[in-house]
């Protein structure tokens, strides 16, 4: 089939190559000319594990390319793609539609031949139905131009993989024929077995929002039972796997620490609140503010946590975070919470080093005043506390003998409870994690036994037998 995929992101660009790899005839649009020429030489503008390899067969294949021109975009697909950015608004937390709409504005003038445009962004509900009264004015006379919502469920750093194997596909369509065309597009995934789920659009566009504020919702009560845990002294990991081996729980998104960033989460539940605000059931939804001050408060209990470890007043103190992204193998810095505590903490006076395996260009474009390590070892040279804030797998496997030669003070603040701790500790390490006791003084032997005689001293008194 012939498709368009307009807006070459994170999102778009990985779609359209995966489209291309399925057998369809892409052409991929975007106004960034410098994007459009790189994605078109096959260099991918932004890192993610597998995709240059399938942008490079998709080009190679003479299935894929890329312009600027939208009219040449009308002009080619039978089912156009919209997978532009929809960011939070300036100055309110509604979702900033500008760049869909501009898509509907320059296409629809432009489509002779009868098509399915297809949004593939988060949206607000309602998103589908404003456009098509939109389209129905803009394009020519007699033009049989239908709309669709096919939310897009991928996660940065497994993208490729999210595309071509998706968990489920869910389509909200109006009609059988925009049905059966997107059964068509989809037909590889159809033939493996893909949960194919189809709906209406205000469904399909709702799903999206629902799908998000629920992992958010997750994260952040697994990060709320961590603050729960630091005022007892018990350890949210242990509590994580504990209940989520209940199977209607669920282990996954129940790490605790500094808790969600990116593209998407964070501005999704704001524009899903101020979306719900407008439909006049602003209640309903009112504990994803909570969810969201929840996710910012890691951010300001690992800098508070800094503070106090280093002695109250962070002026001049050396300190090495490492990771800038907002999740490990991707380049996205975009409301990163390990960017956000650096800077805080640069703010605060430290002299901080930052390393990122990806994400340090990037990082260092967004905020200049921060300085990055030319490697790691550089980049913890002389540090007083070191910040593990981006669980990248370099830093798991790092040698924590060898870095303790480097470092000023073996002091380690763990923002993503994913390091080997007793390894850690074993070279000379003080180890602190939000949710996480310090090590008891004494021997889990001994811990237990005075648990026996404190029960035993229990079960003696009359209290109990009372
Ligand atoms: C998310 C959704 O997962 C995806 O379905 C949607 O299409 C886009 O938004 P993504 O932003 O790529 O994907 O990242 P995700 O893997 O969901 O992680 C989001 C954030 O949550 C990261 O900052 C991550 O570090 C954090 N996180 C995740 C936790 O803090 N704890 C966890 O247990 C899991």
């Amino acid at each position: 089939m012939r498709l368009t995929v307009i807006g070459t992101g994170y999102l778009g660009a990985v779609h359209a190559a995966c489209m291309a790899e399925i057998g369809h005839d892409v052409l991929g649009v975007d106004v960034d000319p410098e994007k459009v020429a790189d994605l078109a030489e096959g260099r991918p503008p932004f890192y993610e594990p597998g995709f240059e390899d399938v942008l490079t067969r998709a080009l190679d294949s003479g299935r894929l390319r890329f312009t600027t021109d939208l009219r040449e975009a009308a002009a080619h697909g039978e089912v156009h793609f919209i997978c532009v950015g929809t960011p939070q608004r300036a100055g309110s937390r509604a979702a900033d539609l500008r760049y869909v709409d501009a898509v509907v504005d320059g296409l629809a003038p432009n489509l002779s031949a009868p098509c399915l445009l297809v949004g593939k962004s988060t949206v607000p509900v309602g998103t589908t139905a404003r456009l098509a009264a939109r389209v129905a004015r803009l394009a020519p006379p007699g033009a049989r131009v239908e709309l669709a919502w096919n939310p897009e469920f991928l996660r940065e750093g497994f993208a490729v993989d999210d595309t071509l194997r998706p968990d489920r596909i869910v389509t909200g369509v109006t009609g059988k024929a925009a049905d059966e065309t997107l059964r068509r597009v989809y037909a590889p995934m159809l033939a493996a077995g893909v949960p194919y789920l189809v709906t209406d659009p205000n469904t399909a566009e709702l799903v999206k929002s629902a799908a998000n504020a629920f992992l958010a919702t997750k994260i952040s009560f697994i990060n709320a039972m961590a603050e729960v845990c630091d005022a007892t002294g018990a350890d949210v990991a242990t509590l994580a796997d504990a209940i989520g081996h209940d199977t209607r729980i669920g282990r996954q998104f129940l790490n605790a620490g500094l808790g969600f960033g990116g593209g998407c989460l964070p501005k999704d539940i704001r524009a899903f609140t101020a979306r719900a605000q407008e439909l006049g059931v602003g209640p309903a939804v009112a504990f994803l503010g909570q969810v969201d001050e929840i996710n910012q408060r890691q951010r300001s209990r690992t800098v508070a946590l800094a503070g106090r470890l280093l002695g109250g007043d962070l002026t001049g103190r050396r300190v090495t975070v490492l990771g800038a992204t907002f999740k490990p193998n991707s380049d996205d810095v975009r409301d990163s919470p390990a960017l956000a505590v650096a800077v805080e903490l640069h703010r605060q006076g430290a002299r901080v080093r930052v390393h990122d395996p990806e994400g340090a260009a990037k990082a260092v474009l967004a905020h200049p005043e921060l300085r990055c390590g030319a490697d790691l070892l550089t980049a913890c040279q002389g540090a007083e506390l070191v910040l593990h804030l981006t669980e990248w797998s370099e830093y798991r496997e790092l040698d924590p003998v060898k870095l303790a030669r480097v470092v000023r003070t073996p002091l380690l603040i763990d923002g993503r409870n994913a390091l080997p701790h007793d390894a850690w500790r074993a070279a000379g390490w003080t180890v602190k994690a939000l949710g996480r006791p310090a090590p008891p003084p004494e021997g889990p032997g001994q811990a237990g036994d005075r648990a026996v005689e404190a029960l035993r001293t229990l079960i003696a008194s009359p209290a109990a037998s009372a």
